[in-house]
């Protein structure tokens, strides 16, 4: 039977944990220690260097290492180590290596597959490079588990049999997310997700920081943010008199030499108050609100129907959010799990679901919902880029769910289906998922000839879209992988290089301004015969310019552009 652990890769620490002998065991890593700082870096013999290494070479050398990439997962960001950029998915995947060498260390066997949380709220971008980040890293992923399911099902393994409404309140080093969970008869239902991407503990440091460089700048007429290693230092003490404003009533910040004022270097002395730093964080607090609002709105379940308020993620540990929550919903939360081991034991427990330690006949089943609406583009009053929603966000999953549409101009043969995840009333402005082609529409007025479009969302992580002709029964199909299941084919190196001119268009900080027309090109050539004159032409316009995006030239990029769109229309016409 296969080994399948679960790991909590969080923006600030990363934990691991394994489900054996009937209990969920937190794994040690080389170090003897549960919680990993998630950090990496590039010690000065230039070797890799991950977590409590990495962190204490933070300050001393910050240019070779990088924290908090999580942050930065699902976007074009480098980050730069030893003067060598790198994207998220290749930091988060040496992280997860790290992991893996020390779950294996730990257990006496080679660890090769696991259950990676993230946060409820991450989008498919941000999943798919979760996954893709492990399995560099030699993880089979067999499940992307959402954090505050992990939260709960730690929790719920022990409570199997209560019955009660679960608000999962997590605020973590980099993200906040909520969840509300029902729980009967050890089945734990998620009703519904919401939460925020960019809020989290490094939020709070950085309004400490803020705070301080605009004194020094008022006292001084120095900026710091100019200067890397004074900004290393500050970020440290910023976090050290957070946490320890946790516990006392006032922290002193005293860096000594933090910069040169007119030849002289000069120190930044200063006591903050924990009245001061709530009064200065109270903004950051409040965005929680509305998550919770959305939550309890969405599974249509009042504050004083909630039994239980869990607390995960480090950042709750700071008085003032136990305090905001009783104050907001009604409610003192309680501490039943710990904050900082909850999602990865949870995921150890999913992991022993999908290794068969744990029936989940006897309890456990979950289910899940999908966090974003999920629809297509179509026209409508005129706006051909409007999102009509199809399955609607927070239903439970699996879920299936028709709409019906018409044709628009008279004649009308044919439709795109293009697939959208998102709030946003604008299809462009949602997360692209995919699109397909339905032809051999009967030729009709306008407005005659409809369209079923259905989209069923399964446990697995399949979306199915399929769009019918009513009339005639013809229809096309679509299937997304919205989870991970089977990692993709390798690429062999060579191939890889051969298309690395223009195949890493994606990447550059300028593609977003290209993606409609070059999906619009791709459409098209994927409709033309392989024997079309069009086609070359098509073609190398297409490749020159994905390598003018890659190259980031803009001009040379709007001229190939506009090429290309008159040679389009020239076609559709
Ligand atoms: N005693 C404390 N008081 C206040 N904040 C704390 C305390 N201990 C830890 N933190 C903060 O908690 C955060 C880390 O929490 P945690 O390890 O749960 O996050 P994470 O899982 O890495 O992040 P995420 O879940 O957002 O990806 C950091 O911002 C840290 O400063
Ligand atoms: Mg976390």
């Amino acid at each position: 039977m296969k080994t399948v652990i679960g790991i909590d890769l969080g923006t600030s620490t990363t934990e691991a944990a394994i489900y054996r002998n009937g209990i969920v065991e937190m794994i040690l890593n080389l170090e003897e220690e549960i919680i990993t700082p998630s950090a990496i870096g590039i010690d000065d013999k230039g070797k890799w260097v991950v977590g409590k290494r990495a962190m204490s070479q933070l300050i001393l050398s910050p240019q070779n290492t990088a924290i908090e990439v999580k942050r930065k997962i699902g976007t074009d960001s480098r980050i730069s180590i030893g003067g060598k950029n790198y994207t998220p998915v290749e930091l988060s995947a040496k992280l997860l290596e790290y992991v893996r060498t020390y779950a294996s260390e730990y257990l006496g066997e080679d660890i090769r597959n696991a259950v990676i949380s993230v946060p409820a709220y991450f989008n498919e971008t941000q999943r798919q490079e979760t996954i893709e980040a492990g399995t560099k890293a030699g993880f089979k992923v067999e499940r992307i588990l959402n954090e505050p399911t992990a939260a709960a099902l730690s929790y719920g393994l022990a409570h199997m049999d209560e019955e009660s409404h679960i608000l999962v309140y997590d605020l973590g080093g980099g993200t906040f997310d909520v969840t509300l969970l029902e729980m009967f008869g050890g089945v734990l239902e998620v009703k519904a997700s919401a939460g925020d991407n960019q809020l989290g503990g490094k939020d709070f440091d950085e309004a400490i920081m803020n705070s301080l460089i605009k004194d020094f700048q008022k006292k001084h007429g120095v900026d710091l943010r100019q200067q890397r290693q004074a900004m290393v230092k500050l970020k440290e003490e910023a976090e050290q008199c957070k946490k320890t404003l946790s516990k006392e009533d006032s922290y002193r910040i005293l860096i000594p030499a933090i910069a040169k004022v007119g030849g002289h270097p000069v120190e930044l002395d200063t006591t903050i108050t924990r009245k001061d730093f709530e009064a200065l964080v109270r903004p950051l607090v409040e965005r929680t609100h509305k998550p919770i609002d959305v939550v309890l709105s969405d599974s249509g379940i009042t504050a004083n129907k909630l039994d239980r308020i869990i607390l995960v993620g480090g950042s709750t540990r700071m008085p003032m959010i136990a305090a905001d929550i009783e104050a907001y919903l009604g409610k003192a939360p309680d501490s039943a799990v710990n904050p900082d081991y909850a999602v990865s034991e949870g995921a150890a427990i999913q992991a022993a679901i999908i290794a068969g330690l744990i029936d989940p006949s006897e309890g456990l089943v979950m289910t899940d919902v999908n966090p974003y609406s999920l629809g297509v583009q179509c026209i409508k009053d005129g706006n051909p880029d409007y999102f009509s929603v199809i399955i609607p966000r927070n239903v439970t999953i699996p879920a299936s769910k028709t709409q019906r549409y018409y044709t628009n101009y008279p004649g009308q043969t044919e439709v795109e289906v293009g697939i959208y995840q998102g709030e946003s009333s604008t299809a462009s402005r949602n997360h692209f998922l995919g699109d397909f082609h339905l032809s051999e529409i009967p030729a009709n007025y306008s407005e005659v000839e409809s369209i079923d479009i259905t989209f069923s969302y399964n446990l697995n992580g399949m979306l199915d879209v399929t769009a019918t002709v009513v009339s005639t029964g013809k229809n096309a199909k679509l299937s997304i992988n919205m989870q991970n299941q089977e990692n993709g084919p390798e690429i062999p190196d060579e191939e890889e290089e051969a298309h690395v001119s223009y195949s890493n268009w994606k990447d550059s900080p300028i593609s977003g301004d290209y993606r409609a027309v070059i999906r619009r090109a791709e459409r098209i050539l994927k409709r033309l015969d392989e024997d079309d004159d069009e086609r070359d032409e098509i073609e190398s316009l297409l490749n020159d310019l994905k390598a003018a995006i890659a190259n980031e030239d803009a001009d040379e990029a709007d001229d190939l552009e506009d090429d290309l769109v008159d040679l389009l229309e020239s076609l559709e016409d």
